[in-house]
């Protein structure tokens, strides 16, 4: 048998099952007429949404082509979240389709990796449950698609693997961005902060920091490829490793870069220094996601949050000193065990000091294995159902009354689509990351065009070029 030698370095072992892959991708193509078609499916944040890229370039790479799912590809990936209970339903639920799905397509592949497959449980319920599925990977060993799924195409399946951890972490390797004018960039992996409702640090491991000039090369080549906005991603950027507000300035220096964004800010984290940063730089987004989970200095605790509702509400005083316009959202969860009447009040009180721009409120999940799912005084359904809907409806009134504040004004947008309802408009976002609607021509897509906002309409805009 021929045995060529395979790399055993990454990311040259992936190349070589990339070239492998394609020269499968050939035959397949010579024998149906059409090549292999795939899908992904992302559920999670954007950390997730990033890594999809990646899996994408690596299929396309290998010859594979991107249809929808309606198309019924030859590949269908999914890339799951487990962080509340009903991200974990969505994937069995999606899962049944498929089922059927591949009974009229004998041929098809099922893959699933991401967060919820870092769960012993979950994969136990697919082999015995789900027995559709062809392929299962983790998020310490995403980069490694080419690889098993040669495996799976050459020895058969399930192809399944599954890693508790990794020192490796394997960049380089191609990505298929959703829009050539914008691209994720990873500056961190995992979490150490062990808040005590969240199962991230332990499907996405410790915290590991890339090497700035790794990541300015990074971006570098992405700008060098027309992207204009560049979004920093970790789970707790201010804790990156090698000096956050110095890789901001530094990536906002890079020729071609227009807009930088960054994403997740950990309120305990956030120096004076990167506020500073922000102002002193107009290229970074006038916006801070700042999740502040709860108002109630004794919920922050057991949280395990690290910061009180008054140092809070002091950081957002100090960065509107500095950045009075500036847009902050949050994320706020509502019934975390012993969460009283008195702090959920609490919890209010802050949105209606903060005034957040936009807030994503959700119902506490219990996350087997994370210390909150044992806490006593787990709040009944039925109270957290009334805390919800009042928190709603206040962050919505805010949000409402602070998007009214730009009005009439004129700001640079990022026009990114065609809108979805009118062809005849575009949809950009303001630094602020504010959604806006204009009638214009698709040609500007990609382009940072100033539009004059003359609509507020809730939480977007109606607006003209
Ligand atoms: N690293 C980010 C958050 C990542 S998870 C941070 O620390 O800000 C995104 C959001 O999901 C969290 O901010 C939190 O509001 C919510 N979340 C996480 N675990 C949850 C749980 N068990 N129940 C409900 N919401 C949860
Ligand atoms: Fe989860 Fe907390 Fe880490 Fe955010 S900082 S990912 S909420 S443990
Ligand atoms: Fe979900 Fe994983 Fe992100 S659990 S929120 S996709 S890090």
């Amino acid at each position: 048998m021929e045995q060529v030698n395979i790399p055993v370095t990454e990311p040259d072992r992936q190349y070589h099952f990339m070239n492998l892959l394609s020269e499968h991708v050939f035959d397949m193509t010579s024998k149906n007429g059409t090549s292999p078609t795939f899908n992904v499916t992302t559920f999670g944040c954007q950390m997730n949404a990033h890594d999809s890229e990646k899996l994408k370039g690596i299929l396309t790479t290998a010859g594979f082509t991107e249809v929808s799912e309606e198309e019924t590809p030859d590949l269908v990936i999914l890339n799951t979240c487990t962080v509340r209970e009903n991200a974990n339903q969505k994937l069995y639920g999606h899962l049944g389709l498929l089922k059927s799905l591949k009974q009229k397509n004998p041929g098809m592949m099922i893959g699933l990796c991401g967060c919820m497959m870092q769960e012993s449980h979950v994969i136990e319920t697919i082999k015995s449950k789900y027995r559709h599925v062809d392929l299962v990977f983790g998020t310490h060993n995403i980069y490694k698609l080419a690889e098993l799924l040669y495996r799976l195409l050459t020895e058969g399946g399930p192809v399944i693997e599954i890693l508790d951890g990794t020192d490796t972490v394997v960049e380089a390797l191609p990505q298929k961005r959703k829009y050539p004018f914008k691209g994720g960039v990873n500056i961190m992996y995992g979490c150490n902060n062990f808040c005590t409702y969240c199962i991230v640090p332990y499907v996405r491991g410790r915290e590991k920091s890339r090497p700035k000039e790794e990541i300015l090369a990074e971006v570098s080549s992405l700008a060098k490829d027309g992207a204009k906005e560049i979004m920093l991603l970790g789970q707790n950027v201010n804790s990156y490793a090698y000096d956050f507000p110095g890789l901001l300035s530094e990536v906002a220096a890079i020729e071609g870069v227009e807009r930088v964004r960054f994403m997740t800010s950990h309120p305990k984290d956030l120096s004076d220094r990167l506020i500073d940063v922000i102002a002193s730089e107009e290229k970074i987004a006038r916006h801070i996601h700042l999740p502040v989970q709860s108002g109630s200095s004794a919920i922050l605790k057991k949280m395990n949050r690290v910061y009180t509702k008054e140092s809070y509400l002091d950081l957002v005083n100090r960065i509107r000193a500095k950045l009075p316009d500036i847009s902050i959202t949050t994320d706020i969860i509502v019934g975390f065990p012993g969460e009283t009447e008195t702090d959920f009040e609490e919890t209010l009180d802050v949105c209606r000091k903060v005034r957040y721009d936009q807030a994503f409120t959700f119902i506490y999940s219990k996350r087997t294995g994370t210390p909150a799912a044992v806490f006593p005084d787990q709040v009944p359904p039925e109270v957290i159902k009334d805390r919800f809907d009042r928190l709603l409806a206040t962050v919505n009134q805010i949000a409402t009354e602070r998007t009214a504040r730009f009005a009439g004004s004129t700001r640079s947008v990022l026009v990114e689509d065609i809108n979805r309802q009118d062809a005849g408009y575009l949809t950009g976002r303001t630094s602020e990351n504010l959604t806006v609607h204009f009638p214009g021509d698709p040609s500007l897509i990609g382009q940072i065009v100033d539009v004059k906002l003359t609509e507020p309409k809730g939480f977007y805009y109606m607006g003209e070029l």
